[in-house]
């Protein structure tokens, strides 16, 4: 492995409602996603957040294992409900605590903390009073930031807003295969504007609050196109609009793209009223880049959908059936944000990267996930080449630090350097722990 900056931080991620548990204790009220897991058929094998990996009792044991890991820095989220169960209104300090104590034992332990305010848990009264749909609850938001840096800027320099607005969007609210399971298609479009004003308004409640650095987190894919045909090429076009620019030109440029192809008129999103695009465009400090896969495109004829995704053949695929591909990475930090974004760009993290396997405890207790070795290798390169051809970035936090909830995929896809024995809550080092361990400790023995 090449040698990255003295500076660079070595970290890994997570996100509250997949690994605390604990949904009814210390005053935290119901999200969309306690609510979504209700739901039948939604999540595979009817599988709920409501343990997870039992974080919330278990955090010291689990920050033991990263001290030993040796990570530099540790990106969670702060879940929302837990602060304000209602979504507005007073804070509930007992849900301050905990964050309160897991930055102080992190602290101690010489890793920064790095908190996101919004992965994905919105507190159910706020989707009951329409949820990302209503530009309310930007405003709502901005205040929830404003209580939890209120409690821990002290502390804590760096905070982000969102985890990646663009699934919020697409999969809650167009498609609803995650939670809150609306299916509104293209009449989903105003809970991206909304998204976008409540990170405008949040930075600067942040600031305000005293943040040093605010960053806000994407995922980016590189659209590549089934075929050299006119239409392919449009259809990959549309797709990076709505993947990569949608969420990230109003932060960075203070412009919406071109959104015709999803039949919104010249005049824009009706719901952007005078001013908002300059809340949203107040400068952020880094940008977060999570990355998984490129994305294969063809166009679709006859459809109200402008594009359709293609299997990539000729790559490996992860347990989720997801293309390994690390050059796509490089192509994301080089290509989609670089070129574009041109001097706009602020300093990038890797907010999150991995793959999942299907691993499995041997006999002999250890966990032998060679593949996941190989994919963080790969992706590391490709994060130095683009490092070399001149992209500032700052770390990589890895996705994820144990085994946890996935979503609508409940606990079937495993994406941690530990391995979590559900049943009895064990926490298992895999060999990729070790191999991370000891790469972080190399080269900050170089610094
Ligand atoms: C990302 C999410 C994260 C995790 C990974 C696999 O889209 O931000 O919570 O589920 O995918």
């Amino acid at each position: 492995m090449p040698a990255f900056p003295s500076e660079f931080q070595w970290g890994v991620a997570t996100a509250a409602y997949q690994i605390e548990g604990a949904v009814d204790e210390d005053g935290r009220g119901p999200s969309i996603w306690d609510t979504f897991c209700q739901r039948p058929g939604v999540i595979r094998d009817g599988h709920t957040g409501d343990v997870a990996c039992d974080h919330y009792h278990r955090w010291p044991a689990d920050i033991e294992l990263m001290t030993e890991l040796g990570i530099t820095a540790y990106r969670f989220s702060i879940a929302w409900p837990r602060v304000q169960p209602g979504g507005k209104g007073p804070a509930n300090p007992a849900g301050l605590d905990f964050y309160d104590k897991l930055a102080d034992a992190l602290l101690a332990a010489g890793i920064t903390p790095v908190p996101t305010l919004y992965h994905w848990d919105l507190p159910q009264p706020l989707e009951d009073a329409g949820g990302w749909m209503a530009r309310d609850t930007a405003l709502r938001f901005a205040d929830y930031a404003a209580i939890a840096a209120g409690r821990l800027a002290d502390r804590i320099g760096m905070f982000i807003t969102l985890n990646e607005p663009f699934v919020v969007t697409a999969f809650g609210y167009a498609l609803g295969i995650h939670a809150p399971g609306q299916a509104l298609m293209l009449d989903a479009l105003p809970t991206a504007h909304h998204q976008l004003l409540g990170h405008g308004l949040a930075t600067a409640a942040l600031r305000a609050a005293g943040a040093r650095q605010v960053m806000l987190t994407n995922n980016y894919s590189p659209g590549w196109p089934a075929s050299d045909s006119t239409a392919d090429i449009e259809a990959t076009r549309v797709f990076d609009i709505l993947q990569n620019r949608v969420f990230t030109d109003p932060v960075l440029l203070g412009s919406y793209p071109d959104l015709g192809a999803f039949g919104v008129g010249a005049s824009g999103l009706e719901c952007v009223r005078e001013g908002d695009l300059d809340v949203i465009s107040v400068p952020i400090d880094a940008l977060g880049v999570n990355y998984y896969m490129p994305t294969r495109l063809s166009a679709l004829p006859d459809s109200p959908l402008p594009f359709q995704m293609e299997p990539i053949p000729g790559y490996p695929v992860t347990a989720f059936g997801w293309p390994v591909v690390p050059s796509g990475l490089t192509e994301v930090l080089t290509t989609t944000l670089g070129a574009y974004y041109g001097a706009s760009l602020p300093p990038l993290y890797i907010t999150e990267n991995g793959c999942s396997q299907a691993d499995e405890v041997a006999s002999d207790g250890t966990v032998a996930d060679q593949g996941r070795i190989d994919y963080v290798g790969s992706h590391l390169r490709a994060v130095h080449d683009a490092m070399t051809a001149g992209i500032d970035l700052r770390g990589y936090f890895h996705w994820t630090f144990a085994d946890n909830f996935e979503w609508s995929e409940g606990y079937h896809q495993r994406f941690g350097l530990v391995y979590t024995a559900f049943a009895t809550q064990r926490r298992i080092p895999k060999a990729s722990f070790g191999w991370y361990r000891d790469l972080i400790a190399a080269q900050r023995k170089e610094r």
